[in-house]
Order: structure tokens, then sequence, then C-alpha cells
């Protein structure tokens, strides 16, 4: 506990050269990107964490043409909670290796707040802003002030590290506090905005030809899910699996009041014409199976007819201000990048597909790697990887016929503790993650267990693939049909991974790997052990 403190007073010091005069009052660095300690025990070294602070939505991301990508974030440089929100801003060539760079968006006054959006790279200079580029980017978000959410723009010349606020903004005012989260998309001829009417429960779809004058088109309203709000839509174009034609998803957060408590997204497949939506069914579909994964977005340039790219906030407003990764001085991380598409399966019918995104770049040492693990078990004892992070697999074929008498699961423990987080397959039936078998951070909302219906396919394949990274377990089921995001907080770290399987008949063959992850950060820490961040110039 002490080194932890520790660490966290020296990148608070770190950073004392910007500090403001009143020493309760802090001063938010700009033009500097703020240094981290990516040492702690709940530090994930494969997802991405701010440097300092509280993090929540993702926001503005987008692949530029050199290759990298831009990720921006609700950030409040000032605290371990929410409030004074920045966008805080990190740049990646591989999604897992990240630069910190410098704060991107700052509220014009102290008691607004840039809340979350998008941004697009307006490549043909509809907006105006950029005469002698082709790499211009416009940040479109809400801005929060006590009496109005308003959606603004602001445009970066070099290439989306450093940003003016447009002259004109407000560019949509419609006289409501509750009117958020503006995402972009291009869309043949025009640029198209999907926004929340949070508490009407409406996605507004907006138009325009410059991303300075937008239009109200249509309305799509109390659907799926209600809970309290609905927050952070997202509209995208998503390959479908075996076919060359593509589908539209519209994404919809909504917080509080989730079935599971608090936060969750739901999406809709369906057809969009350039104004208006129109979902193939009435159903809600609901992505992660537990309660970490939220306000997800897709970037905005990845190439067409590929599988979109998306990011979430891997936690949950029930609990987002109170988990003990303060002791770090920081809090919230991402989910994985992950890779999405549609395939129409057995007998559900629509269902998004999410599988984390390449994850070769942090990839190390394969720690196990067997054909034979049925009705037996494989542990691997992984205290020896420096990252403390690893990735499985299990691929199960034969399965044809196979009920849930039969099984698969795993464990991730610490021996010494007796702590563990487990998950598993009750085969054709259902699946499991449990976190309730740690003990670092207790909070009637933290709820311990998910599950799932899962059924088999008619071929009778089954596969499994998971991230375990210090404090957040991702698992991704049957090719990715159906995922979890589960936070979970030991008082020491985990460190034993086993993988067992239990009544199998002998027409199933199990293969099970485990490797080693890297740390995507490692890499760019100084002397010290602090990661210091970049500050990026691009030439025009
Ligand atoms: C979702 C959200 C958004 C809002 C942002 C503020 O988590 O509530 O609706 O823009 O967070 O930080």
């Amino acid at each position: 506990m002490k080194s932890r403190v520790t660490a966290f007073c020296l990148v608070a010091a770190l950073v004392g050269g910007v500090m403001a005069q009143d020493p309760t009052v802090p001063a938010v660095p700009t033009g500097t990107p703020i240094p981290g300690d990516y040492n702690g025990p709940y530090r994930p070294q494969v997802h991405f964490t701010p440097p300092q602070h509280f993090m929540n939505d993702p926001n503005g991301m987008f692949l530029d043409a050199n290759g990298t990508y831009h990720l921006y974030y609700q950030y409040n440089p000032t605290a371990v909670v929410a409030g004074n929100q920045h966008w805080g801003h990190a740049t990646s060539r591989d999604l897992y290796h990240w630069i910190n760079q410098p704060i991107a968006l700052f509220p014009p006054t102290s008691d607004s707040g840039v809340f979350s959006g998008s941004a697009v790279v307006d490549v043909n200079n509809t907006s105006g802003f950029f005469p002698d580029q082709d790499n211009g980017v416009v940040a479109i978000y809400t801005l929060n002030t006590p009496t109005a959410q308003v959606q603004e723009i602001s445009y970066s010349l070099d290439g989306g590290y450093t940003f003016t606020a447009f002259a004109g903004n407000p560019v949509i005012d419609i006289g409501s506090t509750q009117f958020r989260d503006p995402k972009v998309i291009w869309y043949e001829d025009h640029w198209v905005m999907v926004v929340a009417l949070s508490q009407d429960f409406a996605v507004a779809i907006y138009t325009s030809p410059d991303l300075k004058t937008w239009s109200h088109a249509s309305d799509f309203s109390h659907r799926g899910l209600l809970g309290l709000q609905y927050e952070c839509p997202n509209l995208v174009k998503l390959p479908m699996e075996g076919s060359e034609d593509d589908i539209y998803v519209l994404t919809i957060s909504i917080n509080p009041g989730a079935p599971l408590g608090g936060s969750i997204t739901e999406y809709f497949p369906g057809s969009f014409n350039g104004t208006h939506f129109t979902a193939v069914d009435e159903a809600a579909r609901i992505a992660d199976f537990a309660k970490d994964n939220y306000a997800g977005q897709f970037f905005y340039g990845t190439p067409d007819g590929e599988d979109a790219v998306s990011i979430a906030w891997a936690s949950n407003w029930q609990y987002t201000q109170v988990v003990p990764t303060a002791q770090e001085g920081w809090r919230s991380a991402m989910s994985l990048p992950r890779r999405n598409r549609l395939a129409n399966i057995t007998r559900i019918g629509w269902d998004l597909i999410s599988l984390p995104y390449d994850l070769r770049p942090v990839l190390g040492q394969q720690l196990a790697s067997r054909t034979d693990v049925v009705n037996s078990t494989l542990e691997v004892d992984y205290s020896g990887v420096a990252s403390n992070a690893v990735y499985f697999e299990a691929n199960v074929t034969g399965l044809a016929g196979v009920g849930s008498a039969s099984t698969l699961n795993f464990i991730i423990r610490n021996p010494e503790t007796g702590e563990s987080v487990r998950g598993g397959y009750f085969f054709g039936d259902q699946f499991f993650v449990d976190r309730g078998g740690v003990r670092g951070f207790d909070n009637p909302f933290f709820t311990d267990k998910f599950s799932t219906s899962s059924l088999l396919r008619p071929d009778g394949t089954w596969t499994l693939s998971g991230v375990v990274d210090r404090s957040i377990l991702e698992v991704f089921v049957d090719r990715g049909t159906t995922s979890a995001t589960a936070l979970f907080f030991p008082t020491q770290p985990l460190t034993v991974l086993t993988l067992s399987t239990a009544q199998l008949p002998d027409s199933v063959s199990v293969s099970v790997a485990v490797y080693a992850l890297e740390s995507g950060w490692k890499g760019s820490e100084n002397g010290e052990g602090v990661v210091v961040g970049n500050v990026t110039t691009t030439a025009m």
C-alpha cells in the first residue's frame, strides 16, 4: 500500500511545475503531456489508462492517413472523480502501445465542461477551415454548462494535436440541458450526426454539408431498454459475415437503469438512407454481458468493408468513482480495442461479433500449449510474467449433441491469499463469469456474477479467448458472438491460471494455449519508471 501512495506523490510532484498558486486548485497542464506511473498492481498493461486522475468515455476516435489511431477521452485532470471535463488525448500505431499527448480540448469557463463527442478528418475541406491541407480534423462535442447542453466544434490544423474553437459556436442549440454526445460520420455526400436527447429517450439525426450548419432530419426514439437516460449513440456501417453487403448498426448507451444496474450498451442492426435509421426489428440486443463496458465508440476513418474497430469505457457509473485504483492515482481503463462485424447466427439472428483487435504487438512468450485437455486440467503459473497479464484461448471440436453436464472452466487465482476470478461454460447452455472471489473492493453495486445463454453451433465447434490484465478480465465466447468485460480488485496480484474440462465424451477434442502479454507501457518509461508522454507536432 505504501509504495502505491509514494508512486502517486512522485507523479504529482512531477507535474508540480505547472501547479497553480492556490494549492487547493491545481492548474491543468497545457501544451505538455501529463506523466504517469504505470507500475501500480491494478494498472492494466495492455489496456489504455490515463496517466493520472479520472477518465470516462472514449471520444473523438479516428484513424489518420499516416496510420495513427487517435483516442481522446473524457478527462478530469485535477481529481480522481468525474468533473472538470476535458478531452485527454493519446495516440497509437497498433492500439496497444499508447503515447500520452497533451490535453486536446479545454472547457472555456470554470463552470463548463467539454463532454463526449467525436472527430472526423475533413479531407475535402467541406468546413472551409482547411484550405491548404487534407488532414484537417474537426472535433464535434457537447459543451455542458449549468444552463444548457449545446453542440460545438473545434478544428485542428495539425492533424488532431491542438484545436481552435469555431468562432460561430454553438453549432446546435435547442435550449435543452439533456442533449449530448454527438457522433458524426460521412454518408455519401453529407455529414450525419447522431446525438442523444437523453431524457426524451431519443437519438436525433442531423445532417450537414459543412459541419457548421446542421438540419434536424429524424428521431429514433423509445426503443429497446430505456433505463433513465440515452447517452453516447453511435451509427456505424459494419460488414456482415458471409456476405458482400454492409449493414448499419446504431448503438445506444443507457445509464442509469441498466438491467444489471448502472450502465450498459445496447445496439440495433438496421438500414440507413442518409436521414433515417430503420431497425430490422424491435429487439434490444446487448453486446457485453458483464457490467464494465459502456459508451463505446467506433473509429472514424478505418477502411470501408473491413471490420469496424471500437473501444469502450471499461467501467460503470454505479461504482467508477469509488474503485480502489485511486490509491495509484488514477481511475478507469478503456476496454481492449475490438474488431466488430455483424453475423446472422443460429436461432438468435443478428449478432454483434466482438473480438480483440490483433494482439500480436503485445503477445509474448507462449506459456503453455496442449491439445489434449479432455477431462483434465492445465495449470499455468504466470507469477514470472513481468506484466502480470496473460492471454488464453481454447478451441473445442466434436461437440455435436454434447449437453450442459459437460463443462469447461477457468480460474485465475492467487495461491497465497486464495483469491480468484473464474468463469466457464456448461456446453450448449450458459457461460458465466464470477469475480466474487477477490477481496480488494466491496460495494453493493459491484455485483460479482454474470452469465449469458450461449448455444452450440451445428458444426459442434466452440472457442473461448480471454485477456487477464491485472484488474480487468475480458472474455470472448464462441468466436466473439458474446463477450464480457469485468473489473476485479484482488488484495494481491493473481498469478495462476487453470483451465479444465469435465464430463466430455470421447468425440471431443480440446486444445488450449496460454501466452504472456507484454506491457504496452514499459518501453516508454523513463529511468524513474515514469511514462512522460510526448508532444507530437506534424508538418501540414
Ligand atoms: C456518459 C456521459 C456522457 C457525457 C459524459 C460526461 O458516460 O455521461 O453522456 O457526455 O459522460 O463526462
